[in-house]
C-alpha cells in the first residue's frame, strides 16, 4: 500500500458521514448476495468493516482483508463484540503478494481509488475467485473535480470495463447508484456498483 494514512485515522474512521454513506452502499449490495448462504466472500480493503459486517448473515463466511492494520483492530474488536462467528480478518495487500484463499465472491467498497495498479489487483483477485464467483466493485464515477496525486479521480464506466474484461471477467455490468453531497474528496460525487463473473 501506498500510504498508510489509513492506520492513523482508523480509530475515528466510523464518522456519522461514513456510516450513513455505508448504509447506502449495504442497501446496494444485500440484493447481488442472494442466494449466496452457501458462499465464501472477501471483503478487500474492508476498512472497518462499515460494508461487510452488515451482510455476515447473507453468506456462509466473510473474511475481511486489509492492508492496514489498525483498521482490521477497529474490524475485529466489532466481530468480536457483536458476537458475529462466520468473520475474521486477514493484514494482507494482494498487490505485494496474494496469499493462497478462494473465495466464491469478492466485494471492493471504495478500494479500488486508492490502488495505483487497477490492473494488478484486479488480476489478483480474479486468481483468488473460484471459476463461476462475482466480484462486486463499488466505487466513485470518474470525477474532473477531484485531483490528487495518491487516487484516482474515479473511474469512467467504459475503460474499468476494458480493464476488467482484458483480466478475464465476463458478464460484466456496471451502473450508477447514487449521486450525493461533499462525498468524494469534499466533491459533490456519484457511486457506481460492478459486477463481474470469472
Ligand atoms: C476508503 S476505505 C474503505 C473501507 C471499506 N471498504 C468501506 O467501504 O467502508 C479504503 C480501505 O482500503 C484499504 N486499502 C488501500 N489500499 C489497499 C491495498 N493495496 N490492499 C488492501 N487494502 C487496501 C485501506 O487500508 C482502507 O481500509
Amino acid at each position: 500500500m501506498e500510504n498508510n494514512v489509513f492506520e492513523q485515522m482508523a480509530k475515528k474512521y466510523d464518522t456519522e458521514e461514513r456510516m450513513e454513506l455505508a448504509k447506502v452502499i449495504v442497501k446496494e449490495v444485500r440484493p447481488e448476495l442472494r442466494n449466496s448462504k452457501s458462499k465464501s466472500l472477501i471483503d478487500y480493503g474492508s476498512g472497518t468493516g462499515l460494508i461487510s459486517l452488515e451482510l455476515s448473515d447473507l453468506v456462509d463466511s466473510i473474511l475481511l482483508v486489509d492492508a492496514s492494520e489498525q483498521m482490521l483492530e477497529v474490524a475485529k474488536a466489532k466481530i468480536t463484540h457483536r458476537g458475529i462467528s462466520n468473520s475474521k480478518v486477514l493484514y494482507s495487500d494482494f498487490t505485494e503478494e496474494t496469499p493462497e484463499l478462494k473465495a466464491d465472491i469478492v466485494l471492493m467498497s471504495l478500494v479500488l481509488l486508492h490502488i495505483p495498479d487497477t490492473r494488478k489487483i484486479l488480476q489478483a483477485l480474479y486468481n483468488i475467485l473460484n471459476k463461476g464467483g462475482k466480484l462486486i466493485i463499488i466505487d466513485f464515477d470518474k470525477n474532473n473535480n477531484v485531483n490528487h496525486p495518491k487516487i484516482h479521480s474515479g473511474f469512467s464506466h467504459e475503460e474499468l470495463k476494458k480493464r476488467l474484461s482484458e483480466v478475464g471477467f465476463t458478464s460484466i455490468e456496471m451502473k450508477t447508484f447514487y449521486h450525493g453531497k461533499r462525498i468524494f474528496a469534499k466533491q459533490d460525487a456519484s457511486m457506481f456498483i460492478s459486477s463481474s463473473i470469472k
